[in-house]
């Protein structure tokens, strides 16, 4: 499946939770950069591309947001609330983030340095990326 809910581990503890993601072991790529959106102000949307190459994984580190990923045939939201699990993305499928709440943090492992040669931005052009071979997710 190359969207999905991915569960970290979650040491709960009562001064307080501590979660992990070790490469290899929890998300199913080796990640080269990590970057964060964060000062999201009302209203604004981030995303709105796509990605040749690229696979990614979101974690909601604070607050909340939703992710809305299309694979050009389906559209599916995905509210992400908890630091304890993410959402994994594969390459090929667009994605917009919305919904940001006040002092949210979003956390993005990439699978690769950042390269704009990667990104499809516009809409057609990722409706004829890969017609043929562009995978389902899991809905
Ligand atoms: P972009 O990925 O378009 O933002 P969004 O989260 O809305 O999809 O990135 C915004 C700008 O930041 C863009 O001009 C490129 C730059 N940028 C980097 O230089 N390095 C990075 O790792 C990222 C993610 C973005």
């Amino acid at each position: 499946m190359n969207v999905r809910i991915i569960d970290l581990p979650k040491f709960e503890d009562p001064r307080g939770n501590l979660s992990f993601i070790e490469e290899g072991n929890h998300i199913p790529f080796k990640m080269e950069r990590i970057y964060w959106i964060y000062d999201v102000p009302g209203g604004q949307i981030r995303g709105g591309h796509a990605f040749k190459e690229q696979k990614e994984f979101i974690v909601a580190l604070s607050g909340s947001f939703d992710v809305i990923v299309d694979n050009g045939k389906t559209k599916k939201t995905f509210s992400l609330n908890r630091s304890f699990y993410g959402l994994y993305i594969g390459n090929g499928i667009w994605r917009q983030m919305e919904n940001f709440s006040t002092n949210s943090v979003a956390m993005v492992l990439s699978s690769t340095k950042f390269s704009e040669e990667d990104y499809i931005r516009d809409y057609s052009k990722f409706l004829n990326f890969k017609e043929d071979d562009r995978e389902e997710f899991c809905l």
